[in-house]
């Protein structure tokens, strides 16, 4: 298959890569932007000067239209849409999910969508909604796989895509997300996660994305099916999440509603326009109101803040500080907040695709305390070499004669000798006041290195408003806390 990925950088479990189609290069992550060509509210060439460099349509659209078919069987879609960058089509799942049921089969929309010159082709896979109970999820699941085998086996030389389905069930998710690998594929979809995501259940959504991703094989590209508004994009970028596709920046524009990166707004709620992008700096929100273009000039204005929150996002993997950009963008609604907690109980998981060193950590607040580079730390700690007796000091002074360690004290890390004072993540942190959660983070990381050597004697120095708090997270430690 001529779909092949190339990643280049990373941070957490998020990318920047190459998506290599055919001949075209896609960076990643990347916003494709759904096009449909009955209402082009922003043409596919005026997308690629906007640095769009992947789109994707809906054959099933162009299938039934008495417009478009003729013209997309005998020019292609390139041409039809007068766009040189990539073209993924899909398959009309979506419809089917909508309606119910769709007049295609499997072969007929594959042999369609080859037929018009589609770039990325997608089977005719089934979107199980999250109220569907795990038999009717298992069950749609096999006809997935069946679809998707029958895909290749029609069209080996195809540039096919292999979504993943298996509804709200991480197992089923993780077991599609294998088998699917196991296929071949280097593109694979995560389907059916609308609905969670227009119901801001975005714990349901990491847990899903999560388990696919388990399933698939690192090197493989992942799409993450009509997602979604931009303030979630970081978020799926830090599972592992590498494409996304998404219609907002039009039904939103179709509704009066203005995106930011952390929320939208309805345009007559808005005095400013609080954005640096050409439409926001030609007119002001009355302008806008008033405009009989509204509708394009909002969907202008979405679709630039949609890419502009990719470029950032990019930069944030590049910079090694994605966990700050997830912190923020998690913050602007109670639901992405909780899935970002979420997404923290897996970090454990996440640890291992992250980077042992980064330019910096900066501590956003309690979640900051169960982030990767904690954990890793925490991992290092026993490998410490000490001695017999091992004084921690919260305040970097010894005094303490009879120890013949004393280690420096770091929170939310814990423990640290004065080799590793200039390494990440000691060196590289930047941590305000002191504040319970980090302290506690850091106590642990204290009984991670009492752990590793029940032969020493451990004591901790610090200030006596600490003392409570150490002694409840290391019961029985020896405490000092005057001058001595
Ligand atoms: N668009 C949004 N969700 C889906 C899905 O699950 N499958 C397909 N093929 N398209 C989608
Ligand atoms: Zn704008």
């Amino acid at each position: 298959m001529a779909i092949s990925f190339e990643v280049v950088h990373k941070d957490i479990a998020g990318r920047v890569g190459k998506l290599r189609v055919n001949d075209r290069t896609v960076r990643t992550p990347a916003l494709l932007p759904v096009v449909n060509p009955h209402l082009p509210l922003i043409t596919p060439r005026e997308m690629q000067e906007m640095g769009v460099e992947a789109l994707i349509t809906n054959a099933y659209i162009f299938r039934r239209s008495t417009e478009f078919c003729d013209r997309a069987l005998a020019e292609g879609l390139h041409s039809v849409l007068d766009f040189d960058g990539v073209i993924m089509t899909d398959s009309g799942s979506f419809q089917l999910s909508v309606y119910g049921k769709v007049e295609v089969s499997n072969r007929e929309t594959l042999e369609f969508q080859r037929t018009i010159g589609s770039d990325i082709i997608v089977p005719l896979d089934i979107p199980t909604p999250p109220d569907a109970g795990r038999e009717r999820a298992a069950h749609e699941l096999v006809t997935t796989m069946d679809r998707i085998r029958e895909a290749q086996r029609l069209f080996p030389d195809a540039n096919l895509a292999g979504p993943v389905q298996g509804g709200i069930f991480p197992d089923l998710r993780e077991e599609a997300g294998r088998a699917i690998q196991d296929l071949g594929f280097s593109f694979c979809p995560i389907g059916a996660v609308v609905p969670l995501m227009e119901n801001y259940r975005y714990q349901e959504l990491v847990e899903v994305v999560l388990a696919a991703k388990r399933g698939l094989s690192p090197a493989t590209a992942v799409h993450l099916f009509g997602a979604g508004h931009p303030s979630m994009f970081a978020l799926a970028v830090a599972m592992g999440c590498d494409l996304f596709d998404s219609a907002a920046y039009a039904l939103f524009a179709r509704e009066g509603r203005y995106i930011t990166p952390h929320g939208s707004f309805r345009v007559d709620e808005l005095a400013e326009l609080p954005c640096p992008c050409q439409v926001c700096r030609s007119m002001t929100a009355e302008e806008l109101r008033r405009s009989e273009d509204q509708e394009r000039l909002l969907a202008l204005h979405n679709l630039y803040v949609t890419l502009a929150e990719i470029a950032r996002i990019r930069q944030a993997i590049q910079d090694g500080t994605l966990w700050e950009l997830v912190d923020e963008r998690c913050r602007s609604h109670p639901r992405l907040l909780a899935g970002y907690r979420d997404l923290l109980d897996h970090a454990a998981d996440l640890a291992r695709y992250d980077n042992v060193s980064k330019r910096r950590f900066f501590y956003c607040g309690t979640e900051s305390c169960r982030r990767t580079e904690v954990l890793r730390y925490h991992e290092v700690i026993p490998r410490i070499p000490i001695g017999e007796g091992v004084l921690v000091s919260f305040d970097g002074r010894g005094g303490v004669p009879e120890f013949d360690t004393v280690l420096n004290f770091k929170p939310p890390f814990g423990p640290y000798p004065t080799e590793l004072a200039e390494t990440f993540p000691i060196g590289q942190s930047e941590v305000p006041e002191w504040d319970d959660d980090m302290v506690r983070s850091g106590c642990a990381g204290i009984r991670a290195l009492m752990e590793a050597h029940p032969e020493s004697r451990f004591a901790v120095r610090c200030d006596e408003v600490w003392v409570p708090l150490v002694l409840e997270e290391i019961p029985g430690m020896e405490v000092y806390h005057e001058r001595v």
